[in-house]
């Protein structure tokens, strides 16, 4: 899927509805907001138009729009009106100000969403039951385009993707950094659930955890060219958590990512243990990462939030096969850059490292493994796994 200027021109000569420009109000613009999305088929926020964002906004089942975001849209930091009215995602006890759903949809422009998230990150470090919202949910869309937008302190995850096929977002830049003593937590650049063919290209990220996360059913993504700093990295999972619930991340290309000042470079993350879930995690291919000053820059932990004794006696059930490291260069920030570590029982196959290139800050870089077979040319950099 391909969005050119004709296609826009197209879309927007196709409708006998006007273009639709909003002012500021001067109070909630979220009711113009919606109802010029409703009745337009472009609706142009000018460069010097900030909307106050004060009530949530229900923007499902749309086709063919155009939201020309040149200016900002502010969502409004009142946490009272937020707890309990923003729209409820049971995925991982979520909430969010926004669902943008339907068929056909751009946003694009240059323009920001503003979460003004330091009143949200300075309420969580007191409560930390607090709901704080996700800027904007794609929720059960197709063909949708986000591209040239700013995303700026999310009071959580900067965006969901909830059922979407066919999903692009391309060259969005996102920066999340607390002004307080407390941090900005869970200010992930992207989740991908339940969602097939989705893109995530040529963007910046500086925010305080994943970069972007692949969560239960992600299928066919691409991301590429990523600036991410401060992160928790790129993710697939965590995965096999809920007991019942079956869940497969397949198909992932990461490639030409830099990654600085990270907890973790490329990952995967999968419950073991009594009382969980399954899956299975097939054709992750993680290759072109510049890594700096990352303290995991490899990294499966397929006993994740499991002890070893519980990981020995009850291995996970997400199986993760077919998995490509491949030009991973950098350096760490501890001694160990490599650490592939599964469940026993042959939990994980066809795990393939090479050109590997990472660097501890001093001394020998150290490369561990557990319960699994390595190939690839980088594969004798680690000594014999350890079997548990
Ligand atoms: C959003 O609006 C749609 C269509 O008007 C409605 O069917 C749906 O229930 C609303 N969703 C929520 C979460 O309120
Ligand atoms: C913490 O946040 C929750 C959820 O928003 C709310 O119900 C609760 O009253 C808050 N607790 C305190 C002590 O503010
Ligand atoms: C912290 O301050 C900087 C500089 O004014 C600003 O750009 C940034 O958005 C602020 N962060 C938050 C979370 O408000
Ligand atoms: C993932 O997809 C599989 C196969 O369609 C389905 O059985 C499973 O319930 C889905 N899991 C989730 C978390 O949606
Ligand atoms: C593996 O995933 C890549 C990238 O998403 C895809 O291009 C390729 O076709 C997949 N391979 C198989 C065997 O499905
Ligand atoms: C390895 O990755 C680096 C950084 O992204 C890239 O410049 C280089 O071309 C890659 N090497 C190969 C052989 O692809
Ligand atoms: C390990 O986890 C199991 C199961 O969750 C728990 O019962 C046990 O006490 C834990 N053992 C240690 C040493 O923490
Ligand atoms: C490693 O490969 C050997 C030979 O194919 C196989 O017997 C063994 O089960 C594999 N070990 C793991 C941990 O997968």
């Amino acid at each position: 899927m391909r969005f050119t200027s004709t296609f826009l021109a197209l879309l927007d000569a196709a409708t006998s509805k006007a273009s639709c420009t909003l002012t500021a109000s001067g109070g909630d613009d979220s009711p113009q907001f919606l109802s010029a999305v409703k009745a337009c088929q472009t609706v142009t926020i000018p460069k010097s138009t900030t909307l106050n964002i004060a009530t949530r906004l229900n923007m499902t089942g749309l086709s063919d729009k155009h939201i020309s975001l040149q200016g900002t849209l502010r969502f409004n930091p009142d946490i009272p009106y937020w707890t309990g009215n923003a729209f409820f995602i049971p995925f991982q006890t979520q909430v969010t100000f926004w669902l943008l759903g339907g068929k056909n949809i751009v946003m694009d422009g240059g323009g920001t969403l503003d979460g003004v998230g330091q009143p949200w990150y300075d309420a969580f470090a007191g409560n930390s039951t607090l709901l704080r919202p996700i800027i904007l949910t794609v929720f059960q869309a197709t063909d949708v385009l986000i591209e040239n937008i700013n995303m700026i302190n999310s009071p959580e995850w900067h965006n969901l993707v909830n059922e979407g096929k066919n999903v692009v977002y391309n060259k969005i830049n996102i920066h999340a950094v607390s002004n307080s003593s407390h941090f900005a937590s869970n200010t992930d650049g992207w989740n991908v659930y339940r969602s097939d063919n989705v893109v995530i290209s040529n963007s910046v990220i500086v925010n305080g955890d994943d970069c972007v996360a692949f969560k239960p059913n992600a299928t066919n993504v691409l991301v590429t060219d990523l600036d991410c700093t401060g992160s928790h990295g790129i993710s697939v999972g965590s995965l096999g958590q809920f007991p019942g619930v079956f869940d497969i991340v397949e198909n992932v290309l990461a490639i030409n990512i830099k990654m600085t000042n990270a907890q973790n470079g490329a990952r995967i993350k999968a419950w073991a243990g009594p009382n969980v879930g399954g899956g299975i995690v097939k054709n992750i291919t993680f290759q072109n990462f510049i890594e700096s000053k990352v303290d995991n820059p490899v990294i499966i932990d397929q006993c994740y939030m499991t002890n070893a004794t519980a990981c020995s006696q009850f291995p996970s059930n997400t199986f993760i096969q077919d998995v490509w490291f491949n030009n991973i260069t950098g350096t760490s920030t501890g001694s160990t850059v490599a650490s592939l570590s599964c469940s026993p029982d042959g939990r994980c196959s066809d795990i393939n490292v090479n050109n590997l290139q990472l660097s501890p800050p001093s001394g020998a870089a150290k490369y561990t493994c557990q319960n699994l077979n390595i190939t690839g040319n980088a594969a004798s950099l680690f000594p014999a796994c350890i079997s548990t």
